[in-house]
């Protein structure tokens, strides 16, 4: 077999074969087949697409090119949720502790962010004292006894993606759809996981900025994941705006036990419920969307949701009194705020600018060994559809520095006021599976 006859074939819109796809990904991880082969395919995939086949088992080949994490230790139905990425997304602070407070094990594993703001992991490491690094054993033990454990990401997972996305993103072959999918599903199904739920944010501070491109996108990844045996559902939700009101890490996790406590933060709210209905339910605990949603608002609503979150922290060495006390988790030297020049309602809150603006202050990475400060951030005062008078504050920069006057320019140019009203977006457009 030649690389250059693959790489013909699918320049010419033909199928590839599974022996083909497969020469290609393990002898390119033997560096066996150069980069600008590689490239080559790459771009031509870019132009031509895969078909559903195709994309699956390129999927399929990038999982067996690293390890696959054993979950089987763990007792029950495991199921994952994996976010596209957005602005102000601590999601999974909430919907952990609520899955773990419905009795499904919940075994994370999370990254750590490159861009406006830190990952999971990042968020977490804003408690004192809280271990991402802990072993497998006590990963397993504290998921059988607390239902939820989460670790920086450990063993070598899709290293075959690892490889290609370096590649991807110097020869302008990020983009496309099979690409993306085949990479994010990669690692998920290398996980471990039963079930995946995935949450496809479509919108100005999205991956995917339109929604059909978001549907798309969704309806590849579902389809890989049925394929390779995970029972997988998407929700496509709104990033057409920050969600919530804090952009940064500890005041992101500070928002979290804030809805945890009972706290009304609509949006957010209304997601992670959305989220953890999902999950339940592929977990086979309830039987309907509407008995899930009225189990797990009580489950929220009740504390137990918060109880879980405090043993899930505790058992990883984090200290819990701030969670009974949020202000107590790190904090800035300044707090400066940002506001309205004109009276009106708000019309857009580019969610991509706040993220850029909240990774000026410090919160998230530019490069890779950049390190987040985790008391920097933004705060929202108002979000679309809201009234502002003029002087009024639209946002607080939480920084580590007195002169943010870029940044504040970033800010106001990033929220739009219009004298007529403006209607709240919706959170959640559609769920496919
Ligand atoms: N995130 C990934 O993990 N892979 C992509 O290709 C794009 C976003």
């Amino acid at each position: 077999m030649r690389m250059v006859d693959i790489i013909s074939k699918k320049r010419n819109g033909t199928k590839l074969e599974e022996a083909e796809i497969r020469f290609f990904i393990e002898n390119y991880m033997k560096d066996e087949i150069p980069d600008y082969q590689v490239s080559a395919l790459l771009m031509a995939i870019y132009y031509q697409g895969m078909d559903q086949d195709e994309t699956a088992l390129l999927t399929k080949v990038m999982v067996e090119s690293g390890d696959e994490i054993d979950l089987s230790p763990i007792k029950g139905h495991k199921v994952d949720k994996h976010s596209t990425g957005g602005v102000g997304d601590k999601t999974t602070l909430i919907v952990g502790p609520l899955v773990a407070a419905a009795g499904i094990p919940v075994a994370k594993m999370s990254g750590r962010g490159l861009g406006h703001t830190g990952g999971t992991i990042d968020k977490l490491e804003s408690i004192p004292g809280f271990q991402v690094e802990i072993t497998n054993d006590q990963f397993i033990r504290n998921v059988n006894q607390y239902k939820l454990a989460v670790v920086g990401q450990t063993g070598n997972l899709a290293p075959a993606d690892k490889k290609l996305y370096a590649l991807r993103d110097v020869t302008a072959t990020v983009e496309s759809i099979p690409l993306i999918a085949s990479s994010i599903m990669s690692k998920k199904i290398a996980s471990g996981a039963d079930s995946i739920v995935l949450d496809v944010k479509t919108g100005s501070g999205a991956f995917m900025k339109s929604l059909e491109d978001s549907k798309r996108l969704a309806k590849e990844m579902v389809q890989i994941g049925n394929q390779l045996g995970r029972r997988t559902i998407a929700v496509i939700s709104d990033m057409n705006q920050p969600l919530g009101y804090e952009i940064g890490n500890a005041n992101e996790v500070r928002e979290a036990i804030h809805v945890l406590q009972g706290k009304q933060v609509e949006d957010l709210r209304e997601l992670v419920l959305e989220l953890a209905a999902h999950m339940t339910i592929l977990a086979g605990i309830y039987s309907s969307y509407e008995e899930a949603i009225a189990k797990l608002t009580i489950l929220l609503d009740e504390g137990h949701a918060l109880k879980a979150f405090k043993d899930f922290i505790l058992a990883q060495n984090g200290d819990i009194s701030v969670i009974e006390d949020p202000e107590k988790l790190p904090s800035s030297s300044y707090h400066i705020q940002v506001s309205a020049k004109q009276t009106g309602y708000i019309h857009e809150i580019t969610a991509d600018t706040i993220g850029i603006a909240a990774m000026h202050l410090g919160a998230g990475r530019a490069k890779k060994d950049d390190q987040v400060h985790h008391g920097v951030g933004i705060t929202l005062h108002k979000k679309i559809g809201d009234k502002v008078e003029i002087d009024e504050p639209l946002a607080t920069l939480h920084a580590d520095q007195e002169d943010v006057q870029e940044i504040m320019e970033l800010i106001r140019d990033a929220i739009t006021i219009q004298d007529n009203p403006s209607n709240k977006p919706k959170m959640i457009y559609e769920v496919i599976d």
